[in-house]
């Protein structure tokens, strides 16, 4: 392929800058002969003609669109396309907070992910009147170079250049009916990006020099950067300040290429180039500017992520090789007998009758056993979950099989159901794309749940995996595609261990298309048939996902290792799903392949019970890992989960969060202290909430961690003492004695914590405590939500449901804690109280005496230091608890500490 090479001035950015305009979507047409000149036109597109602007009210441009004609042809990489139409839209036809911008054959039609399967708004313009209403983009589009076609997308507010699709040395656009190749100039001193999976990586923050290859496999998560289970072709691009200081650091952006088809991303770290292998450029641009807010607009695109139960916030235990019912009864007595909560006992595949999918086998897992090991486990108060692969065993004798021949709703190739192999031998696979697979699958979903009522279930091998590599159709450009993304890091057949791309789904749609999409597709129709059936908030752990997959489900990160290695990557792993808003991520704690050690074991569920779903899950063959099988480590589990517990009300809040603003549950520290630059680069600790800071130890033998912590006073979570006060963010070494993970509270936070339990019912029937972190330079706040914890809807208008907001200030002496009710009167219906308040961070010259309670505008009572207790953690602060009281939850209330 000739290249057309771009010559520009040093500060390229500055010229751009000249291309801004008041107008959202302004137009810079350069046909200056100065820069003209300067470019040698070679493969490109250059732009015919400027199609219509949509101009609103106040005089703002939203939406222009453009033809591009090919400049040159090239023979390499299949043939070109020779017309394209470019749309670029925000404000009225977005929202003030995105840009689109979408490049697609003028003449024909090409492949995009339906509407149905990832409802997006049209691009339909509203009524004229609707526009008075947006407020000004922060984003705008330019046409960069007409000749060629070149596009920037810029942030008014600081004329900061956010893509700028030249590449020196690269075409600039390629356009090809199997490769499609775009590319962004980035300031790489100065932009730090993130996402992108999904991948194993040692480093959340992207290293430069590296391709990211999206393609959906069955590659155990142990592998680092190879493509993995799901494909998120989304970052974020936190910014640090630029020589000028228009930018604010932690100034951040989002980015999503929606696109279906396999791709590699090669990011150099001055650029990013998207090289795939189908379907149209359709760019979204999310203007932040925080972190937080990308999330909220990201997850306004592609669906807020689903409400999980209450009950899957507890511990969960699993493992491949449990032998029988007595095997798996015995693990949740193990549990039960060593003092460690146990909230929810998973089987893998050996439950099943020669691993068919709604099967129980029946020597090893019988019905009127399994009937009653989970009415058991119902009557405990815990719950059971199992897994269901999409491979349908085919067997004339199995009913599955039978139903799914009739409906006629499996994956076809050259006419026939296509025979893939997988746990039960020969198995064809359902089609979610046609609404009768979804109907299928519902149905013997419900048979299943009417012979055992499971609570929720695990959705694995849907990448689609397949244990045989079929060979190509001879001449097929879909099963051997022109251009060879680096599949499996070896550029490996996009048909290895999977369904050809060939084989067709519903209305003759390719797997070469909607191969990543298998595992949102069947998370959709799961989370439909479980609505339908259980008529319950549904819980779905899927280990493939694409974008929008977390309005319909959790993941766990798939097969890791039992290395500390793997314990280390789960962190940026974690992370990243949050990004993908998909907040409910764990990885298999303790190790899934190979045999853990008492050691890891510990420091895993160390971490672990932070993660938003903690899990142990074993591969078979290893030793068994169940945490009461060493003592030491039974001790830590004890500890750690007896603090998660008591964590249950936030961790709850913090999806509730989730799931109205798109906010991960666990989070990078850039979160909370974007104008922080040293948090860009840190992989191996998170937030959970704003406020709540996991320190864990990753190294074997060591029995100190270094942390770091941004500016602000922060105090162990375990004890309230050893406080840290940091004038500006550095790095500590702190202790972490076996037994220990570092898990600290910074001031500002009031986090309403309730006692620990066995299961997270009976935690939810203590009372609880409100712990106020105070800070004299700023308020502390904190939130609460309380609803049934499996109510269809969370927050839904109208539903029984109870938001408490707190806010704490010092005010000279006097601490003050406020409530602000929404809905009071369900939490008031559950009675549940506040039995003791407990603040930390306070000054020795804040020693409190006495305290004031004022409820609906009136002194309640009065209180004096005979219920308190101060605890002097030797340092600069002293902690006072009240213990004994009653605050109503649900009543709003003032309380006066002086
Ligand atoms: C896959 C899953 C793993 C499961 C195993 C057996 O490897 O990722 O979690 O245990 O299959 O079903």
């Amino acid at each position: 392929m000739k290249r057309a090479k771009l010559s520009l001035p040093n500060n390229y950015y500055h010229l751009a800058s000249l291309a801004f305009c008041v107008f959202v979507i302004s137009l810079f047409v350069s046909t200056s002969s100065h820069e003209e000149e300067q470019v040698e036109v070679g493969y490109g597109y250059r732009v015919r003609s400027v199609g219509t602007s949509t101009t609103d009210s106040s005089g703002m441009s939203s939406s222009l669109t453009a033809h591009l004609q090919l400049i040159k042809k090239s023979s390499l990489l299949g043939p070109d396309i020779q017309n394209l139409n470019l749309l670029a839209s925000s404000g009225s036809f977005e929202t003030s907070d995105r840009l689109r911008i979408r490049i697609t054959d003028a003449d024909h039609q090409r492949w995009e992910i339906p509407q149905q399967v990832l409802p997006r708004p049209s691009h339909q313009p509203p009524p004229q009147n609707s526009f008075l209403s947006h407020p000004t983009s922060d984003l705008t589009f330019s046409l960069h170079h007409t000749t060629p076609f070149v596009f920037t997308v810029s942030r008014r507010s600081s004329a900061d250049t956010l893509f700028h699709t030249s590449n020196s040395g690269e075409s600039l656009l390629v356009f090809k009916d199997q490769y499609l190749q775009i590319s962004s100039f980035l300031p790489a001193s100065r932009s730090s990006l993130y996402g992108l999976g999904e991948h194993t990586k040692k480093s959340f923050k992207l290293a430069h020099n590296q391709t990211l290859t999206l393609w959906n496999a069955d590659i155990g998560s142990a592998n680092p950067d190879l493509n993995l289970y799901g494909s998120h072709p989304f970052y974020i691009d936190v910014r640090s300040p630029d020589s000028e200081g228009r930018v604010v650091a932690g100034t951040t952006h989002g980015v999503l290429l929606l696109n279906s088809n396999g791709m590699d991303i090669v990011y150099t770290g001055d650029s990013i180039t998207y090289k795939v292998i189908g379907g149209v450029l359709d760019f979204y641009f999310f203007a932040g500017p925080t972190p937080k807010l990308v999330m909220e607009q990201y997850t306004d695109l592609i669906g807020r992520p689903a409400p999980m139960p209450y009950w899957s916030f507890g511990f969960h235990q699993c493992r491949w090789g449990y032998k029988n019912v007595s095997d798996v009864e015995g693990v949740v007595s193990g549990y039960a007998e060593a003092g460690i909560p146990l909230e929810v006992m998973w089987t893998d595949i050996d439950y099943m009758d020669g691993y068919k999918d709604f099967t129980l086998d029946p020597i090893n897992f019988p019905s009127d056993q399994m009937k009653k090991f989970v009415d058991t486990l119902h009557h405990n108060g815990q719950k059971y979950v199992l897994i269901l692969d999409p491979g349908i065993s085919v067997n004339e004798t199995y009913g599955t099989y039978i139903r799914g021949m009739q409906a006629d709703i499996f994956i076809k190739r050259d006419g026939v159901p296509y025979l893939g192999q997988v746990w039960p031998g020969p198995v064809y696979y359902p089609d979610f794309l046609n609404s009768g697979g979804g109907i299928f699958w519902g149905d013997e979903i419900n048979r299943f749940q009417n012979l055992l009522p499971f609570d929720g279930l695990w959705l694995d091998m849907n990448e689609l995996s397949n244990f045989i590599s079929s060979s190509p159709s001879p001449f097929s450009t879909l099963d051997d595609p022109p251009y060879k993304i680096n599949n499996s890091g070896a550029q490996r057949p996009i048909n290895e261990r999977t369904v050809p791309a060939t084989s067709l789904h519903f209305a003759n749609i390719s797997e070469y298309n909607v191969h990543n999409l298998y595992g949102l597709l069947e998370s959709i129709a799961t989370n439909q048939a479980l609505v339908k059936v259980t008529g319950k908030r549904p819980f779905i752990l899927s280990r493939s996902t694409f974008v929008g997959s977390g309005k319909y489900t959790a993941h766990w990160t798939g097969d890791n290792a039992a290395t500390w290695d793997d314990l280390a990557y789960s962190i940026p792993s974690i992370l990243n799903f949050g990004l993908f808003g998909i907040p409910m991520v764990g990885a298999d704690i303790c190790g899934f392949s190979g045999n853990t050690s008492k050691e890891l074991c510990q420091r895993w569920i160390q971490l672990g019970a932070f993660y938003p779903f903690a899990r142990d899950h074993s591969a078979k063959d290893t030793t068994r890992q169940e945490l009461y099988l060493w003592d030491s480590v039974a001790a830590t589990a004890r500890k750690v989960l007896g603090l998660r517990y008591r964590l249950l009300p936030y961790f709850y809040m913090l999806m509730y969060e989730a799931h109205t603003k798109g906010t991960p549950v666990a989070r990078p520290l850039f979160f909370s202290f974007a104008q922080d630059v040293a948090t860009y680069e840190i992989n191996s600790q998170f937030l959970i909430g704003k406020g709540v800071m996991v320190s864990p130890t990753l190294k074997p033998g060591a029995i100190s961690v270094d942390a770091y912590f941004p500016t602000g006073n922060w105090f162990d979570l375990f004890n309230y003492s050893n406080s840290l006060s940091v004038n500006n963010g550095k790095y500590f070494t702190l202790d972490a004695p076996p037994d220990h993970i570092n898990i600290h509270v910074r001031e500002g936070n009031i986090i309403a914590m309730q006692g620990e339990a066995m299961t997270t019912e009976a935690a939810r029937k203590t009372p609880f405590q409100l712990l106020v972190v105070v800070s004299s330079s700023e308020n502390s706040t904190g939130e609460v939500f309380l609803d049934d914890g499996e109510e269809l809807e969370m927050g839904k208008k109208g539903g029984m449901w109870t938001l408490v907001r707190f806010h704490g200030r010092v005010v000279r002496n006097m601490v003050i804690v406020e409530t602000e009710v929404v809905n009071g009167e369900f939490a008031l219906s559950q009675k549940w109280i506040i039995d003791k308040v407990t603040c930390i961070g306070l000054k020795r010259v804040q020693v409190l005496k006495g305290y004031k309670l004022i409820t609906s505008s009136r002194l309640k009572m009065h209180g004096n230091s005979s219920i308190w207790t101060s605890f002097d953690d030797g340092g600069e602060f002293v902690t006072v608890e009240m213990s004994g009281m009653s605050l109503l939850m649900g009543e709003e209330f003032k309380l006066e500490l002086n």
